[in-house]
């Protein structure tokens, strides 16, 4: 009698090779996850990442939590059955806030990071007790948000104020298609002014958190009109060393043994151009 031939099961070792070696999946509306993408590729070089930039249905600063519920959840799906992504990001505040939980429930197993804006570390830092927090009104009117303002010091004044129109200024201009007047360093003059004093003296604002992560792409025009003494918040840093916590502790870094590069693939559900002028402009795509 002969035994129908059947494969070797795969041992433990080599499937959890494969499971490192499978890429990380990001994703905002448009271009502003690259400043968080920036942060990730520094500090996991080794690492391959897929950027989604949903730019068919950008912006979702103003679109309504459903809505950017949905988008969230059908990207996260589409990257896990295409690319059988190991973990993903979710490089966008409102997002994180329409979306994170439900991401989490969609996909147990599936290690998830979301940013947020960076009251706690602002919190730390400001000497003057105020801080301008500048962000989507998704963010802002998020109860993610509510919560997160809730649970710091009380001696500390958040002064929050919905930057409608920015995120487009930021991306229009990355792929120079920005109306003159309209300018993202414009509207930036603009929104500082209205949040009160900035400077070191008391009663003044001496530290921004960027909000909202197309933000920090213009960051030249954030110093140029904050000064510079101001401190500039983003999330991009502790984001990308929460994504290698979380992928240490499952064993899923890329192993150093396996010495071809980590590569990038930038998507975009609409038009791409913003998104690969950004990544140039960003070091992050030749
Ligand atoms: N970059 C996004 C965020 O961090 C959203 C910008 C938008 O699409 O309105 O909130």
């Amino acid at each position: 009698m002969t035994l129908p031939a059947t494969a070797p099961p795969p041992c433990p070792a080599a499937l959890a090779a494969l499971a490192a070696a499978r890429p990380i999946g990001v994703f905002d509306s448009g271009i502003g996850g690259l400043s968080v993408l920036r942060a990730l590729r520094a500090e996991l070089p080794r690492e391959h990442f897929i950027y989604v930039a949903d730019s068919a249905h950008a912006p979702y600063g103003q679109r309504g939590d459903a809505f950017v519920a949905a988008r969230s959840l059908a990207i996260g799906s589409a990257l896990l059955a295409a690319d059988g992504i190991k973990a993903l990001v979710i490089a966008c505040n409102t997002a994180t806030a329409a979306a994170a939980q439900a991401l989490r429930a969609a996909h147990p197993h599936l290690p998830i990071v979301g940013v947020e804006p960076a009251l706690k570390p602002a919190a730390a830092l400001t000497r003057t007790g105020r801080v301008g927090v500048l962000a989507t009104q998704g963010t802002l009117q998020s109860q993610r948000y509510r919560l997160l303002q809730a649970a710091q010091p009380a001696h500390v004044q958040f002064i929050a104020l919905a930057c409608n129109g920015l995120a487009d200024a930021i991306e229009a201009e990355a792929s120079s298609l920005a109306p003159a007047g309209a300018s993202a360093s414009h509207l930036i003059e603009q929104y500082l002014g209205q949040l009160g004093p900035l400077g070191m003296q008391p009663g003044a604002i001496d530290t921004l958190v960027l909000g909202c992560t197309h933000y920090p792409l213009a960051e030249a025009a954030w110093r140029q009109h904050a000064g510079p003494h101001i401190a500039l918040l983003e999330p991009g840093p502790p984001v990308a060393r929460q994504t290698r916590r979380l992928l240490a502790e499952r064993g899923l870094l890329r192993p150093p043994t396996d010495a071809a590069p980590g590569h990038l693939a930038l998507r975009a559900t609409g038009d791409a151009s913003a998104l690969h002028a950004a990544a140039r402009q960003l070091g992050l795509a030749a």
